[in-house]
Formats: structure tokens, C-alpha cells, sequence
């Protein structure tokens, strides 16, 4: 029988999808998943007649590859892809590659990544990017892991990922060990702040405004053709256009105001401090999802804790639809740079040496966070790899900068009517204290000096100081 290119472990939604993204590209897939039962069912419905085919056991999948054999784990991130390990490495050759394509904690990929080194296997962990549709018909994929793996995998990973519009492929190897998987993370959350930030805006136009969602199709739809192209802002102009068919009204109306979350944008808030980078905008949301589940208590809340009147303003409606355009992309701006700044203080703490340039380039295409504004970040870093922020760009600096009453008018308005905007205002907040020569952390140092002893710097003259604060002069 014909050796399989790759196998894939795991044929749950993500993994059915690249298997016919892999066929498609003229490679035979060997998929195996313990549910027998789901495979069937999948290659009666979706792979009949073709180059994908089901084995049973991790001896039957080592038989039906070609060496050195690539095997793509898709199990859910955490303790099954452990057993997936445990239950494939002892089948596996020296110079096998062991893919995971999972979700996966950065720290986890780096444990396995060695543990598998010293047997002579290479692992490789891959963020993939663009949900079911992406591994269809082509994801952003960032893969982390040994040089000789990459070499291997190359052609198949390109065939298989979303283009650019250069036609560039969206996947490459960006560094060793976890970098795939703490770009992929990074990825999620900047793709928070991207959402939460959409949904203040909507907050803001809906409620603010008292837009009615055909509007709000329309404006977002409109939004697409501009600066704020990207797909977030696409799907968000339909998602108000769908009616609901249990109802009269329109689906978006009918959706549950807690926003879940699977923990890739928290542990992106909790490296971020772990490694001091400072993301507000992307904690922002992440606090914000967590704020929304408190549906009980802030039903019960909305009784007794009195806002402003909620009166609409009385001013041009369309010039406020273009003031929140251009506070919406300011800010995306801002998160974006809060964004890239930590891959890079993460680049050199874990050093991992990654190309920010490199990073945007594949996030050109295929992933969720694709956007017009990252041809012109690569481009950016493409001229200055160590541009310390996007902030210092000339051509983002101008888009903050021009940008920035409506920003600030956006965020006051919403203030006043008593709509909260934790990442609208978080990124202006980061701008503003970006770009603050003096801040007042003076006055922090004097206080951890005055209860602590913790000593501060002078401003004229090198050295720990302390002072005794409580005796007078
Ligand atoms: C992607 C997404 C995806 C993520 C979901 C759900 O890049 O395709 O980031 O990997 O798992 O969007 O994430 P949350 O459940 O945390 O919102």
C-alpha cells in the first residue's frame, strides 16, 4: 500500500479539516482517533475516495507513514496530549517529528520539546490559526521547534497555509522549542483586545447612539473597505444581519451576554507579567469576559447602583460614527503595539530570537487577527527590526496622532453616558503613559520609601536613597 505523508491524531473538527487540507494538496493522510466510530463516519460523509484513511492502533500508524514520519497531533492542549505522546513515542523512530498543533501552554511545548530531544524525536509546537475554515482551506500556522523538522515539513505546511495577497505562504518557523506556541498565544490575545474593543464600539453605537443592528451592518460592512479592514471587522457586519430562526429577532439579540473564554488570552495577561510587559489593553479584555460572567450579580447590581442618564447625544450622528471609526482603530493600533512589544521582551527572556517582521508576515492571512494594518507592521519592522514600539513608527505614530480627538471624544462621551470601555480607554491610557516623559511613579517610590525603606533614585545624583520621612526637619 501507498505510505502516508503525515499522520494526524486526533480527527476532531480542527483535525477532519486539515486532513483535507493535506489531501487537497496532494498528500495521503493516515488519521487515527480513539472514537473509530467518529472517523468512520467522517470518511463516509467527507473523505470518501479520498488519499485519507484510518488506522488503529499507534503500530498500524507507524506502518502506514513514510520516514522520517510526521505525525500532527490535534487533541485538546493539557493532559491528552501528554497521553498522545506517552502512547505514540515508543512506536516512533530517531528523527521522527512529533507535531503539536494544539492550543498548548508555551512551557508546556518547552518540557515536552526536551524530554522528546533526549530520545532522539523531534517535537515541534504549532499555533494554528483560523478555526475550522482556516484548516480547510488554509490556516496561519507558527511553528516553533528544531531546524531539521521545519526542512522536512516545509513544503507540505506551505502548501497547505492560507496566502498572503503577495502570495506568500502563512507559516514559518519563527524559533525554537515553545515560540510557536507563545506566538500563537499572543496571537489570542491580541485577538481579545481586537473583539473586546470591537464590542465597546458596538456597546457605544447601540447603546450610546441607539444604532439599530441594520445600521450597525451597514457602518461595519463600510468599515471593511477602509483602514479597519480585517476579518473581525467582516464578520461582525454579518453577524448583524443574521436573524435568528427560533424567533422574530435578530440572533445577535438573542445571545447570552457572558463572554467564555478557553484560557489563552489569561495566560497571555499572566506572562505579560511574569516577563513585565506591559498589555493593558489585552488584560482589559480578558477582565472584561471575566466581568461579563457575573450575569447574576451585575443583574441584581443594575437595581441599585445608579449611572448617568442615559440620554443620547444630541449631535451629528454620522460625524460620531466616524469619530468612533477612528477611535476604534487607534486603539487597535495601541493593543497591536502592546502586542508586538511583548513578543519582543518575551524574544529576549526566553530567547527565542524572533523576527516581529516574520510574525506579521503570517499573520497576514488565514488567522483570525488578519488585517489590512499588519502588511503595513511588517513593513514597519521590515525597516527597523528593533523599532522598540509601533507607537515610534512614523506612519502608526500618524494614524494615533491624527486620530486621537476622536479618540478621546469616544472615550469621554461613553464615560459621561456611563458605557464601560476597559480597553478603549486602557489603550489610550497606554499612549498616553507611552509617551509621558514624567510619570508619577515619583510619588509611588517616595510612599514604598516612607512604609518600606525600599530606597529611590534622585534625579540628580546616582545612588539608593532613603529618607526618615517621619522625623521632622
Ligand atoms: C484561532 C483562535 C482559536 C481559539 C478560539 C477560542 O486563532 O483560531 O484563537 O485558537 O481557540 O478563538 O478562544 P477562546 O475560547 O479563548 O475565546
Amino acid at each position: 500500500m501507498k505510505k502516508a505523508q503525515i499522520g494526524i491524531v486526533g480527527l476532531g473538527v480542527m483535525g477532519q479539516s486539515l486532513s483535507l487540507n493535506f489531501e487537497r494538496n496532494g498528500y495521503a493522510v493516515a488519521g487515527y482517533d480513539l472514537d473509530t466510530a467518529k472517523v468512520e463516519k467522517f470518511l463516509a460523509k467527507s473523505a470518501e475516495g479520498k488519499a485519507i484513511f484510518r488506522v488503529d492502533s499507534p503500530t498500524e500508524l507507524m506502518a502506514a507513514l513514510e520516514k522520517p514520519r510526521s505525525i500532527l497531533l490535534m487533541v485538546p492542549a493539557g493532559k491528552p496530549v501528554d497521553s498522545a505522546i506517552a502512547g505514540l513515542k515508543d512506536s516512533m523512530d530517531a528523527g521522527d517529528i512529533l507535531i503539536d498543533g494544539g492550543n498548548s501552554y508555551f512551557l508546556d511545548t518547552e518540557r515536552r520539546s526536551k524530554a522528546l530531544a533526549a530520545e532522539g524525536l523531534h517535537f515541534v509546537g504549532m499555533g494554528i490559526s483560523g478555526g475550522e475554515e482556516g484548516a480547510l482551506w488554509g490556516p496561519s500556522m507558527m511553528f516553533g521547534g528544531p531546524k531539521e523538522a521545519w526542512d522536512t515539513l516545509k513544503p507540505m505546511l506551505e502548501a497547505i497555509a492560507a496566502k498572503a495577497d503577495d502570495g506568500a505562504p502563512c507559516v514559518t518557523l519563527l524559533g525554537p522549542h515553545g515560540s510557536g506556541h507563545y506566538v500563537k498565544m499572543v496571537h489570542n490575545g491580541i485577538e481579545y483586545a481586537d473583539m473586546q474593543l470591537i464590542a465597546e464600539i458596538y456597546d457605544f453605537l447601540h447603546r450610546g447612539l441607539g444604532l439599530n443592528n441594520s445600521a450597525l451592518a451597514k457602518i461595519f460592512h463600510d468599515w471593511n473597505e477602509g483602514p479597519l479592514q480585517s476579518y473581525l471587522i467582516e464578520i461582525t457586519a454579518r453577524i448583524f444581519q443574521k436573524k435568528d430562526a427560533k424567533s422574530a429577532n435578530d440572533l445577535v439579540d438573542m445571545i447570552v451576554d457572558e463572554a467564555e473564554q478557553k484560557g489563552t488570552g489569561k495566560w497571555t495577561s499572566q506572562n505579560a507579567f511574569d516577563i513585565g510587559a506591559a498589555i493593558p489593553t489585552i488584560n482589559a479584555a480578558v477582565e472584561s469576559r471575566i466581568i461579563s460572567g457575573l450575569k447574576e450579580e451585575r443583574v441584581a447590581a443594575s437595581k441599585v447602583l445608579h449611572g448617568p442618564d442615559q440620554t443620547k447625544p444630541d449631535t451629528d450622528v454620522d460625524a460620531l460614527v466616524q469619530a468612533a471609526h477612528d477611535a476604534l482603530l487607534a486603539s487597535k493600533v495601541a493593543a497591536y503595539a502592546q502586542g508586538m512589544e511583548m513578543l519582543q521582551t518575551a524574544s529576549l527572556e526566553y530567547q527565542y530570537d524572533l523576527k516581529i517582521t516574520e510574525i506579521a508576515k503570517i499573520w497576514r492571512a488565514g488567522c483570525i487577527i488578519r488585517a489590512r494594518l499588519l502588511k503595513d507592521i511588517m513593513k514597519s519592522y521590515q525597516e527597523k527590526p528593533q523599532l522598540a514600539n509601533l507607537l515610534l513608527d512614523s506612519a502608526f505614530k500618524k494614524v494615533v496622532e491624527s486620530n486621537q480627538d476622536n479618540w478621546r471624544k469616544i472615550i469621554k462621551m461613553a464615560i459621561d453616558q456611563g458605557i464601560p470601555v476597559l480597553a478603549l480607554s486602557s489603550a489610550l491610557a497606554y499612549f498616553d503613559a507611552y509617551r509621558s516623559e514624567r510619570l508619577p511613579a515619583n510619588l509611588t517610590q517616595a510612599q514604598r520609601d516612607f512604609f518600606g525603606a525600599h530606597t529611590y533614585r534622585r534625579i540628580d545624583r546616582e545612588g539608593s536613597f532613603h529618607t526618615d520621612w517621619v522625623t521632622e526637619e
